[in-house]
Order: structure tokens, then sequence, then C-alpha cells
């Protein structure tokens, strides 16, 4: 797949400024759209890397409502946290907007209209949900209920997030309105509906026969299954006061469907960026040699591939993606990620708590990015790539070669002498790095890619520790000129091919080797002399630091603390069961007593077998405390004891009696009774 085209328009996914950046967004999205576009620029291809704010969202409704605050507080809060964390992180989009902009507003309505006059929507009135307590219509994400395809019980009314269906509100099963809870009811209004059905065959022939094999599998089996399931009308218009007014007559107080404009507003972007660098937009999205790619994560596939693609030709003029490699998603911990929950690696968190270590996290997501299914991220993972590769590997080579090209030759690159056999393989190898990686960058596989980045660093210590120039310094010279020529062209080889994934330390090399720009990336094949003899190279420097264990530690606990923070948020106490009369409770007898015994009953998680001693008598009890209590810790505790329970044969041990016990927010175990106080042994409670 060579890079044809005459100019690529790449975009990624507009995230929602109802939160901030997580490291499931740049794992899915922003890093793999970095990289391809950072490559593509070194590849001195005419690139427009866009992207922005997506500000109308019901979600952002939602939250401002949850808040008690207005709808723009949210998105000017997270607009701006979203805009600086990507900056640091190096995310070099070409321009970041808004969908709240003039700009964007003129755009999408003039799509709008246009699509309107030329009679590409449908005007229908509908029964929608209604909410009776709030008084309002109810947007799809405004209603959760139970999947109709997968029974999933927190399905949104626009989208089954278990399986991934796009949904109409009212096919949820026991709807349910978030605002007030109430049952919605369903009342007429008017919508404007994109008839999808009418591009069936255009879908058919565009992506089926289309794209077969150069899009992904994943995305292309999502498209191909709804394409197949039949295309249906869907509505681009609500009932909602956040959004951009309808722009016809007979649609007031209705805004357009946050799914119509979000797209619209890279065409927006695109614009904004053209008009800051007095050039024409046009040609980024109209003229057909322009390459389209979007970046996305695989819940926005649906919009991508179909429905924005739909409203592209509707409106005419407009060109198509060429590609939309969707990532699926990224884990934490072994669990999904989730803003709500606060289960996430917040980008804006990590800047402050790992200042300098931006690229560090851009490798980890990068060579462990949920290409084909969805993958795990850990902290221990996190700490062995930083530690075991950039830092062993990457780093300990270009500490060694720098550090011996200054001690043997004041920093001045040495000729190379006559290339033994070792020499010209290793410069060969090397030579043929930057292809391999642009080809596995050109096909969407960045993980292989950065991989690869690590091929070139290992051949590199390979070839260092095979000839060990340290040992050879004394007794041939002339030999070790050759060893650091080699090791420092491959050095420089580094620095070019690290750029798209790495570009912070790609520049800290660049200065160690004292090289200004990047050096051609396509050159370096048939190059002889990449670092020429006699050049100076910079001072030197640590490229990557080791990350101690007690950092992970820290990040551990942190996940923790949520973990803890999300039960007892979700505790919910049981209900209190119906009265009991005094005589019922008086017919039980507690006693006091003390655990002297401890064992745990083999082949079960739960059971213990307690001696307790009673003062009168010591009893075996069963008791099912065990993932509350170990066996050490329980023995000495006071307990308190119904003594006059029929004894039960618990996996073949009779117990004779039962120990009083309730549970805690976290579900654990807590005695009740005579822990603190001085009551006898056999004390009876009444
Ligand atoms: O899923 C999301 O985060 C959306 N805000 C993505 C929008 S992409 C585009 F269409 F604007
Ligand atoms: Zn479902």
């Amino acid at each position: 797949m060579a890079l044809t085209a005459k100019r690529y328009t790449i975009t990624a996914a507009l995230p929602y400024t109802n939160g901030p950046i997580h490291i499931g967004h740049l794992a899915g999205v922003y890093i793999p759209a970095d990289i391809y576009s950072r490559y593509l620029r070194a590849q001195k291809k005419d690139v427009a890397f866009i992207c922005g704010s997506d500000e109308h969202g019901v979600a952002i409704s939602i939250r401002a409502k949850k808040e008690g605050v207005s709808p723009k507080e949210i998105i000017d809060k997270y607009d701006q946290m979203i805009r600086t964390s990507f900056d640091q992180l190096g995310i070099s989009f070409d321009n970041y907007s808004r969908t709240s902009s003039d700009i964007h507003h003129k755009t999408a309505s003039e799509i709008f209209t246009k699509m309107n006059d030329t009679g590409k929507f449908i005007e229908e009135v509908t029964e929608q949900l209604f909410d009776p307590e709030a008084n309002q219509y109810l947007a799809d994400r405004f209603v959760t209920g139970t999947c109709p395809k997968c029974q999933y019980h927190e399905a949104y009314g626009d989208q089954c997030e278990q399986c991934g269906s796009p949904l109409n509100a009212t096919e949820l099963i026991n709807p349910k309105s978030i605002l007030s809870g109430a049952t919605p009811v369903l009342k007429k209004t008017k919508h404007w509906f994109l008839p999808l059905n009418h591009y069936q065959e255009f879908m058919k022939e565009w992506v089926i026969e289309g794209h077969k094999d150069d899009w992904k599998p994943n995305v292309y089996g999502q498209v191909k299954s709804w394409i197949d399931d039949g295309l249906r009308p869907r509505a681009v218009t609500r009932d909602l006061d956040w959004g951009i007014p309808v722009p016809v007559e007979g649609a007031d107080g209705k805004v357009m469907y946050v799914w119509f404009d979000a797209p619209i507003g890279y065409i927006s972007s695109t614009k904004e960026w053209a008009a800051k660098k007095n050039k024409d937009w046009k040609p980024y999205w109209k003229d057909k040699e322009t390459s389209l790619v979007h970046f996305i994560g695989k819940d926005n596939i649906v919009f991508h591939c179909i429905i924005f693609p739909c409203i592209l030709k509707a409106s005419g003029e407009y060109i198509l993606p060429e590609n939309v490699p969707a990532n699926e998603f990224l884990n934490l911990e072994g669990n999904k990620i989730s803003t709500s929950k606060n289960w996430a690696v917040w980008l804006h968190e990590y800047l402050t708590e790992f200042p300098g270590q931006e690229d560090v996290l851009r490798y980890v997501l990068t060579s462990n990015a949920p290409e084909t299914k969805d993958n795990d991220f850990t902290w221990k993972d996190f700490q062995a790539r930083n530690n075991n590769e950039l830092v062993a590997i990457f780093g300990n080579f270009i500490n060694r070669v720098s550090v011996l090209t200054q001690k043997y030759y004041d920093g001045i690159v040495p000729a190379q002498k006559d290339l033994t056999h070792e020499d010209l393989k290793t410069l060969n190898k090397m030579r043929a790095f930057p292809g391999v990686i642009g080809g596995s960058i050109e096909r969407y596989r960045f993980r292989e890619a950065s991989q690869e980045l690590m091929n070139l660093a290992r051949l590199g210590n390979k070839y260092l520790a095979d000839q060990e120039p340290w040992k050879l310094i004394k007794i041939d010279p002339e030999r070790v000129k050759t060893i650091l020529n080699v090791s420092l062209q491959i050095s420089a080889t580094l620095a070019t091919v690290t750029e798209p994934f790495l570009p912070l330390s790609a520049k800290k090399l660049r200065g160690i080797l004292n090289i200004s720009n990047p050096i051609n990336w396509n050159a370096i094949e048939t190059s002889k002399d990449i670092l020429p003899a006699g050049h100076i190279i910079g001072s030197q420097k640590l490229l990557f630091a080791k990350i101690d264990d007690s950092i992970i530690q820290a990040q551990l606990e942190k996940l923790e603390a949520t973990k803890k923070n999300n039960s007892e948020a979700n505790y919910e106490l049981p209900p209190v069961k119906e009265n009991i009369n005094f005589e019922d409770f008086s017919t039980m007898d507690l006693r006091t007593g003390t655990i002297v015994e401890a064992e745990k009953i083999k082949k079960t998680k739960k059971l213990l077998n307690l001696k307790v001693d009673l003062g009168f008598e010591i009893r075996t009890i069963v008791s099912g405390i065990a993932e509350s209590y170990s066996t050490e810790e329980i023995i000495g505790k006071k307990v308190t004891v119904l003594v006059n329970l029929a004894p039960r044969i618990i996996k073949g041990v009779e117990s004779q009696g039962m120990l009083l016990m309730t549970e805690n927010k976290e579900g654990k175990l807590i005695i009740v009774g005579p822990e603190d106080s001085n009551m006898d042994n056999g004390f009876e409670i009444n």
C-alpha cells in the first residue's frame, strides 16, 4: 500500500467535553492517529491532522444538569483541559477546534439546509418518549432499559454498550427516564430523518465490495452486518435545548442530533485551519486525490462508516473515507475503563505524576494497543516495558554509543575503515528498518511498528555486545573507529524512525547526536553515511529513566482506593426484614465465647472449623467467615454465639451453634457483640 495520494486529511474522533482524556482514548485513537500523521509528514506529504472538542452530546447536558451548572461551563472546562493535555503529550494536531464555534454552527447549518432543500430528508411525525415528570422529550441517551438484541439491562436509548447495536429509544424493553426515573410515555413530535435505506445499494458497493480487503476485519465485519441487516431511516433532529438549532421552518426548539453535527466538525476544523494558514480547505474534503482517514474507537464505527458517509454522499461533492482503522477497547487492570466509576488512568494526572515521561506512556500504549482485540493496561507491564525495553535496550544502546564516542574521540564521529562481514550485515539490516517500520504504519499496524523500532535498538545492542569495542580499544584501536561509526549510524537511524512514536525522545536523541533536523526517512536505505565522519555529536544525556517499584505501588494503591470508593458508593443496605415478636426472640439463647482454635475446611472457600470456649464447655462451630478472617486473626476473638441452634452437619463436621455476624459496606463480615466488652464467657444476653 504505497502512499500515492496527493494530500491526506487525517481525523481523530472529536472527544466529548464531558470529562478528561484517559488511556483508553489515547491507545484507541489519538496515539495511532498522531503516529500516522507524523509519519506522513516525515514522508513529506501534505497533511491536515484534524480534531476538536465535541460539545453537543447529551452526555454533556446530563453532566451539566447533575452538577447544576450550564453546559457552557462544562465544555469550557474540559475543552481547555483536553487541549492542554494533548499538547503536552505531543499530539501534533494541525488544528484543534470546537463544535461550539461559529464556524462549526455555520458549516453544519449549511449542510443541513442544503440537504433539506434538495430533499435528502424525510419529515415525519412520530411518537417519542416523553418524561411526564420532567415535562420534556427524552433524547435517546436519557433513556435506559433492556437491549432487545442482547438483553443487557443497562442499554442506552441510542446504543447498547454491551453488544454495540445502534438502537432507537422506543425499542428498549422496560424503558426508564434518566432524568426522573419515571417510565416515559409516547408523545407526538415531528423530526427530520436521514433515510439510510436509500443508501443501501451505495453502501453495499462502497464498503462490502469496495473495502473488503483493505479495511480491518473488525471494522468491515461490523459494517457489513449492519448493511446485511438492512439500513433504516435515522432521525437527525432532537427535542433538546443544547445543540445546533435546526435551521429550517417549523423546527423551533429542535436541535441537530449530535452525531449529525459532530463529524461535520472535521470539516469545520479544517476550514478553521485553512483560514489561519491562508489555504483553501476544499481540496482536503473534495478532491478525489485526497486520502481521508478517520481514527476512531470501535463504538464509533457505525457513525463513521455508515451515517457520516451517507451525509457526505447526500451533500454531494465530498470525498469518502479511504479507511477507518478503528481500534478495540483498552481495559485497565482487568476491568473496563469507566469515566463514571473513575476507573481510568487520566492523561492530565499522568502528566503531572510522570513529568518528562510523556513518551513512556506513548510507547506502552502503542506496544499494547488494542488493534485486533481488547487489551489490558497494567501498571506492572507499564513498568516492565519502560525498564526492560526503553531503558535497558534503547536507552542503554544510545548511552553506550555516546559515552564511548566522547571518551575515545572527544565526540567526533570516527571514519569507517575496512568493513567486516558483520559490519555490512548490520548496516544492511539497519537500512531495511525505515521501510519495514513505514510499511507497518501504512498498514495501521502500530504495535508491530513499535516492536520493529525496539528491534533496531536490539540490533545496535547486540552489535556492540558482539564487537566489544571496550576490549578492542587497547589492542586494535583502528577497528574501534569502525565499530563506533556503525553504532552511530544506527543511533541516527533510531533518531529518525523514533520520531512518530516518541517525538520528545527523538528530539532529545537528536540533541545527543547534534542533528538539528530529522534525517530523511527514505534516504537511510541508500545512504552510505547518515552521520558523516567528522561530525561532532552533542553532550551525553540519559534518554529514559528507570521507574521504581514504589511509583508503581502508588498507582496501584490509587486504583485500590477507587475500587473501595466505588463499592461504598454502590452499597445498598438490604431492606429490613419483617417484624418478629418478643417471644420468638426470647427463644434464642445467646452467649459470649472466645475462639480458641481455627482451621480452614478443605475444598471450601468460606468455611472455618472453630472451637469456641463458652466458659462452661468448648463447642465446635462451622462458620462461613473464611473470606473475612484468617485462621490466625480469628483465634482469641470474643464472639456472640447462638447456642441453642439445632446441631447441623456441614461438610462432615457437626456444627453446634452459630456465631453472630453482620456485613459491612465492603462485604466483610464483622463480629457482633462482645469484642470490647468486659462480659465474661458464657454470659447470657437478655
Ligand atoms: O465517542 C465520542 O467520544 C464522540 N464524541 C466522537 C465523535 S467523533 C466525530 F464524529 F466527531
Ligand atoms: Zn445489546
